[in-house]
């Protein structure tokens, strides 16, 4: 059986940041499954759909081709057969993708392609639903948070090293957004289960968040 991390947490938690560090250093892939919701954010807008539109979004996942590739555990996604890994990054995508994945249709055809990969290999996967949905037979499952004034100010000075024109409070009021709708939609909805590990990030480096995941991963769940 293939070994697998789950990594869920609201957004700017620094999720991808961590499974991407863990991943490398266990030598498992990983696996950023918010690209796909953004994926399929960013085909609706460019077909004119409105993201909250679900009888049009099923319709657009009906015709979909989403595809993950790793390269020296760099993940790409392809929309279509399209490298979309830089378009899905916009603070448009971001709120399409928040609504998208309110939409249970839509979360269960990504689901399916979330478990083939992890079926398949070793994985570290982020996301809001992988240890209470997605894979709740995970071997360590991570739920990492940080006051939403630091998870502001990390995704506002992402964004700026990207180039983009951005401000802090817009950040924090799309940051509080996701996390309302990522929380209250019916079907998994981001939370907290009982066997994962909190990690509160706050006032923590990257390096001492890893650290603590591998040290755990390593004592207790690698098994
Ligand atoms: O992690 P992210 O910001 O790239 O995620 C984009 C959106 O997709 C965000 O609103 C939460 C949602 N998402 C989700 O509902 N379930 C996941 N497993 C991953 C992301």
């Amino acid at each position: 059986m293939p070994k697998s991390i789950a990594i869920d947490g609201p957004a700017g938690a620094g999720k991808s940041t961590i499974a991407k560090k863990v991943s490398a250093e266990l030598g498992f892939i990983y696996l950023d499954t918010g690209a796909m919701y953004r994926a399929v954010a960013l085909k609706a807008i460019e077909s004119g759909v409105d993201t909250k539109a679900r009888e049009d979004l099923i319709k657009i996942i009906d015709n979909i081709n989403i595809a993950i590739t790793h390269d020296d555990n760099i993940q790409k996604i392809f929309l279509d057969g399209r490298d979309v890994s830089e378009d899905i990054r916009t603070g448009e995508v971001s709120a399409g993708a928040a609504n998208v994945a309110a939409i249970k249709e839509v979360r269960l055809k990504m689901v399916e392609l979330q478990r083939k990969i992890a079926s398949d290999k070793d994985v570290v996967m982020d996301g809001r639903d992988i240890g209470s949905y997605v894979l709740p037979q995970a071997n360590l499952k991570i739920f990492l948070t940080a006051d939403i004034e630091e998870r502001a100010k990390r995704r506002y000075e992402e964004l700026v090293l990207k180039g983009q024109q951005v401000n802090l409070d817009d950040v924090r009021e799309d940051i509080r957004n996701r996390d309302n709708n990522d929380m209250s939609r019916a079907f998994a909805p981001l939370k907290k289960v009982p066997d994962a590990l909190e990690i509160d990030s706050t006032s923590m480096t990257i390096d001492e968040v890893a650290e603590r995941i591998l040290y755990f991963y390593k004592n207790y769940a690698s098994n």
